[in-house]
């Protein structure tokens, strides 16, 4: 599987490289977060605003600047429809909150409306359009709808990580048609940090993979096979390790599906050839966890790590009788150490509930976004940012 030269931040501009004083700037966030049904007044509340928080470095430098902000996220999947359960009112609230300033919410992301207010706005002040996927042109990454947004910035950051896996119109489509453009300092952390998994991680390099099912992530064990040295594996998509030895996975346990069991079996087969370890679990919490054995056997294992990626969860560990696997692990991984990187939604979670998240180096904001981030064929979103001059100028014509 070819490597390109995209897992590397160089050809990227940083905000910090670019003149914003005064400008308008577009900032493409991740605002993706859990919200609450809504309350007796009708309003929904932000459950979980870690996506909001670790995008406030880049929203308070650009404020410090003297930029105009013009945020764009998504939330949800509304197809294409303006759905109100969708909206980003209960963002702004909380994002006005963190920021201890007024953020002025907008009632729709493009429009005549929209580029007055973008207009209107004076250095510091922060605009949050609504939410993206309020039109299909969006996911489409439609042409004309990436040109409606671009009008209304000078320079186009991308601070969204968490959505940078997805060719959208305003991860791809706008960055194709705005030439002043650079990553946010939540996208340079994460590159920091998980590009080296996949180049020059130190060793022994371990990664602990869990979660439901092998095929999900099969291209990224594909890709992690040139730099890992062992793979840890937990969750529900061990079973398809025990079928593909011939263990029988206990009853009442999630069967693994024909096409995980071939996947886990191609794995084995290639670790072989690598004289690459892969670890299964020896023993089962009734099938929703690995047993005490296995805990134990993985804990003295990591113990001798100089980098572990952790993705997927050991066992249902919202049930405290099946959460050992996965919280054990956790305790005792926090004090090693290693180099020790997370990524993940439900991973994280984990390791927040495990209460030892403070002593992991990074959480990634990312889900699906990082698993593809690690195939290593570089993400829409990113690679855009890299464009030349010439290269854009080929892009538009076939935008
Ligand atoms: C995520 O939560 O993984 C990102 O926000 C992307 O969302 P999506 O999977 O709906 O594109």
């Amino acid at each position: 599987m070819a490597t390109t030269s995209t897992q590397n931040t160089g050809s990227i501009k940083s905000i910090r490289d670019l003149e914003i004083t005064g400008k308008t700037v577009f900032i493409r966030v991740d605002f993706n977060v859990p919200t609450s049904k809504p309350d007796a007044n009708g309003e929904c509340h932000v459950e979980d605003d870690n996506r909001i928080v670790e995008a406030l470095p880049t929203i308070k430098y650009a404020i410090e600047k003297g930029a105009k902000l013009i945020l764009a996220s998504h939330l949800g999947r509304p197809d294409g429809k303006r759905k109100p359960e969708f909206s980003l009112a209960p963002v702004a609230r909380r994002l006005q909150v963190l920021l201890g300033q007024d953020v002025t919410l907008a009632d729709d992301c493009v429009g005549d409306g929209i580029e007055l207010m973008a207009k209107s706005l004076k250095n510091g002040q922060v605009l949050l359009l609504e939410n993206l996927r309020f039109h299909a042109e969006e996911e489409e990454n439609e042409t004309a709808f990436a040109g409606r947004l671009a009008r209304l910035a000078q320079v186009y950051i991308n601070d969204a990580f968490g959505t940078a896996h997805r060719k959208h119109a305003s991860t791809y489509g706008v960055p194709v048609l705005v030439p002043v453009k650079g990553m946010g300092f939540l996208i340079e952390k994460e590159l920091k940090f998980l590009d080296p998994l996949l180049h020059n991680p130190k060793k022994p390099f371990y990664a602990v993979l869990g979660g439901a099912k092998v095929t999900d992530k099969i291209k990224t064990i594909e890709s992690l096979m040139r730099s890992v040295d062992a793979f840890l594996i937990g969750g529900a998509m061990a079973h398809a390790f025990w079928a593909a030895k011939g263990i029988t996975v206990p009853q009442g346990a999630k069967q693994p599906k024909p096409d995980d069991v071939e996947a886990a079996r191609n794995i084995m087969r290639e670790a072989e050839k690598k004289e690459m370890k892969i670890l299964i679990p020896d023993d089962t919490n009734l099938g929703f966890d690995i047993g005490e054995e296995t805990i134990k056997k993985y804990i003295d294992f990591l113990g001798s790590a100089k980098t572990i990626f952790w993705n997927g969860p050991m066992g249902w560990f919202e049930k405290p009788e099946y959460s050992a696997g996965t919280f054990d692990i956790a305790k005792a991984v926090a004090n090693f150490s290693a180099l020790k990187v997370v990524g993940g939604g439900d991973t994280v979670s984990a390791i927040k509930n495990s209460g030892v998240a403070d002593k992991f180096d990074h959480l990634s904001t990312g889900g699906g976004a990082v698993l593809e981030y690690l195939e290593g064929h570089g993400l829409p979103g990113i690679e855009i940012l890299k464009q030349t001059t010439r290269q854009l100028a080929t892009e538009q014509k076939h935008l």
